[in-house]
């Protein structure tokens, strides 16, 4: 079945910067990759946590879409949903979801069998795995960061889809796990307050905050369209 075929599929996010790698929309992915680089001057940046205040404003699209430009620039790029609530990369990217975070923070199988390679060069995906009654628990555990511990030695890059922030705690716990974070915004629907709101979570987990990424933005071109502020 082709990539075009399988976003009719429920839940599967546009992989634009895989289909369409010259559209104006992947060019600001790659704006978004490029300014990690600048951020990460200082301090490394490996582990990125992608997030948002609310359910639907982009998170997924985003994370997708910045594994697959960061992949296409020819780094090792591991793509990891950590959106226990509602994961959708096994069907973004085609891969089975029988396995994955869950089954290695439950110690059930190793971080190595649990990851899978996709059909883009460069990028590979760490699934949800089963869900289990308390993925709160579980993300919190000691056991994720020796997992992001393990995959800075294996990857140049890993990118971690979340959870909304202002719906459940775990992403204030992945946020504080990782080198940095990219907050996405829905032009559309996010109220001010509600983006500050995140904003103030974001610095109470104690997190770095790499850029704010407005998704939704109306352009002449097209209509899915995002931008780096
Ligand atoms: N820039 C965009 N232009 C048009 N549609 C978009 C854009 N970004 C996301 N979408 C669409 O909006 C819906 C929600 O996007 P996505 O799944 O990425 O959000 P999310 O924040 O991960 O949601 P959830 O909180 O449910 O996990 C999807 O159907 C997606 O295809
Ligand atoms: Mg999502």
């Amino acid at each position: 079945m082709s990539r075009k075929l399988r976003y009719k599929v429920k839940k599967s996010v546009n992989l634009i910067a895989f289909d369409s790698p010259q559209s104006p929309v992947t060019e600001q992915y790659r704006l978004i990759r490029n300014n990690l680089h600048f951020s990460s001057v200082d301090k490394e940046i490996k582990t990125i946590a992608v997030t948002s205040p609310e359910p639907s404003d982009g998170k997924s699209t985003t994370a997708a879409n910045l594994a697959v430009v960061i992949a296409q620039q020819g780094s090792k790029v591991l793509l990891i949903d950590a959106d226990l609530r509602k994961p959708t990369i096994h069907y973004s990217l085609n891969v089975t979801n029988t396995f994955g975070l869950t089954s290695v923070l439950s110690k059930r199988i190793n971080l190595e069998q649990a990851i899978s390679s996709t059909s883009i060069a460069h990028l590979d995906a760490l699934t949800s795995g089963p869900i289990p009654p308390n993925p709160a628990e579980l993300l919190s555990s000691k056991s994720l960061d020796i997992v992001l511990k393990q995959l800075r030695e294996m990857y140049e890059f890993v990118v971690l889809d979340t959870p909304p922030l202002l719906s459940v705690t775990d992403s204030q716990n992945l946020a504080n796990s990782c080198d940095g974070v990219v907050l996405v915004v829905s032009s559309r629907k996010t109220k001010r307050e509600r983006a500050l709101k995140a904003k103030e979570l974001l610095e109470k987990a104690n997190s770095y905050l790499l850029g704010v990424v407005v998704n939704g933005v109306e352009s002449k071109q097209t209509n899915f369209y995002g931008e780096y502020i």
